[in-house]
């Protein structure tokens, strides 16, 4: 099978590492795909929102399985263009892709179906929203711009006047542009974070292994939020209980749900979940791979991921065994100093081999690029290196020795992933 990745992350080379597994897979493409990924894959020069030249390029080259792993071509409708033009393609529709794409949406389909999350409310209007904070007067309070923000869209306010800076921020000066037109207020919630990301053809789904992400960029969860500084798997806080809890009250429902509303999801469907006191609660929900979730999470996978692909596609997803290794897996992210604001790119790093890769891990490439055989930073999140053990402290003691041997100019990496407080 030819099959086509979009996108061009840390997520997109461990998905192709899986991919190139399969005895199915003959040739593997991937548009745009970064420096590392050019080692496994052969990169187009097409960008992953350029939905009409993907659907040309898939047309052209007889692709038989297109993977779209970005969170943005989905709810811009690349599986629906992609089906339309006769193409076989992982991943949801744009109506099932909206239950990340707008979180108005998936907070009133949890309302609606008793799924458990935070209470809340929506405001299209930031002087309403203003109102509504003053008048509960508890803090803290959590804004969220309705729409895609590369995840910077959620404000934990630790005061109504940051309630309130908030609020302007997202509405009035649209910091995150028409996703901020509507905006939720909900309920802090405390307790462990869990993701869950499951394998779903719309009507039966399998939850993979469970990870932890890190999305804070400094040691001890300070400073910004950001797309993730590394994970862990499996999440330790995640008990079979707890797992079987999730499976009855939020992941069934969920799917039920959305097929209920004639948006049936197929492909991977992420939860976002906060273990609470009072039980487990959904965060968000991602209509993709997590990133870099995805990084531990796939080097567990026995079974081939081109059969998960097909029967999802298929619907059959009811007949297919899906295994795991045992053992855990860490991901380190090497950051480029300054991440997630600006930050410096060019930069050459050392300690790689040819391939891009390190004794005693996997190297996923998140932002780099080659030139003259040189590997360079192309991105904030630049390396994910990944590793497996028996134990998780075996498999972070594996991934930061890794660490040890890759440099570059204001590399940044956090020191306490996996040290579960
Ligand atoms: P999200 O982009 O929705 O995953 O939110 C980013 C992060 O903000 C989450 O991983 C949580 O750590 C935090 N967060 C979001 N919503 C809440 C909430 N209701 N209560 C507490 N923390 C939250
Ligand atoms: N690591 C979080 C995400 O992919 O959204």
């Amino acid at each position: 099978m030819k099959i086509l990745m979009v996108g061009s992350g840390g997520r997109e080379h461990a998905l192709i590492k899986k991919l190139k597994e399969s005895k199915k897979a003959t040739e593997i493409f991937c548009a745009p795909g970064n420096g590392g990924i050019a080692k496994d894959a052969t990169i187009v020069n097409i960008g992953a929102m350029d939905i009409d030249n993907m659907v040309a390029f898939a047309k052209d080259n007889a692709i038989d399985l297109v993977f779209v792993a970005p969170d943005d071509p989905l709810a811009a409708g690349m599986v629906d263009a992609m089906e339309k033009a006769g193409i076989r393609a992982f991943g949801p529709n744009a109506n099932a892709a909206i239950i990340e794409a707008s979180k108005v949406f998936s907070k009133n389909l949890m309302k609606k179906y008793n799924i458990p999350t935070a209470k809340y409310e929506v405001f299209d209007n930031p002087q309403k929203a203003i109102d509504y904070v003053v008048s509960e007067n508890t803090v803290p309070v959590v804004v969220k711009a309705d729409g895609l923000a590369l995840g910077k869209g959620v404000i934990i306010a630790q005061t109504i006047d940051e309630a309130k800076d908030a609020i302007k921020s997202i509405m009035e000066d649209k910091q995150f542009g028409d996703s901020g037109n509507n905006i939720v207020i909900e309920e802090f919630l405390t307790g462990p974070e869990v993701s869950v990301l499951a394998f779903t053809d719309g009507k039966t789904v399998k939850p993979m292994v469970s990870s932890k992400d890190h999305k804070r960029a400094y040691d001890n969860d300070e400073g910004l939020n950001t797309g993730g500084m590394g994970t862990i798997s499996p999440n330790p806080y995640y008990t079979e209980e707890i797992a079987k809890e999730c499976y009855d009250t939020i992941f069934v429902p969920t799917i039920k749900a959305m097929e209920q509303e004639g948006r049936p999801f197929k492909g991977c469907l992420y939860f976002g979940l906060m273990l609470t006191p009072n039980g487990p609660k959904v965060i968000e929900y991602n209509a993709r791979f997590g990133d870099p979730e995805a990084q531990v999470v796939l080097p567990r996978l026995k079974t081939d991921l081109v059969d998960i692909c097909e029967a999802i596609i298929d619907e059959r997803l009811a007949d297919i065994d899906i295994q795991w290794y045992e053992g855990a897996t860490a991901c380190v992210v090497m950051a480029s100093g300054g991440y997630p604001l600006a930050y410096k790119k060019g930069i050459e790093i050392s300690g790689l081999n040819e391939n891009g890769g390190v004794d005693g891990a996997v190297v996923y490439h998140a932002g780099t690029k080659l030139e003259n055989d040189k590997f360079l930073t192309n991105g904030g999140r630049v390396l994910g290196v990944t590793a497996k053990g028996d134990t998780l402290d075996d498999a972070l003691n594996k991934a930061y020795t890794a660490v040890g041997k890759i440099t570059f100019d204001n590399a940044h990496f956090r020191k306490d992933i996996g040290k579960i407080k």
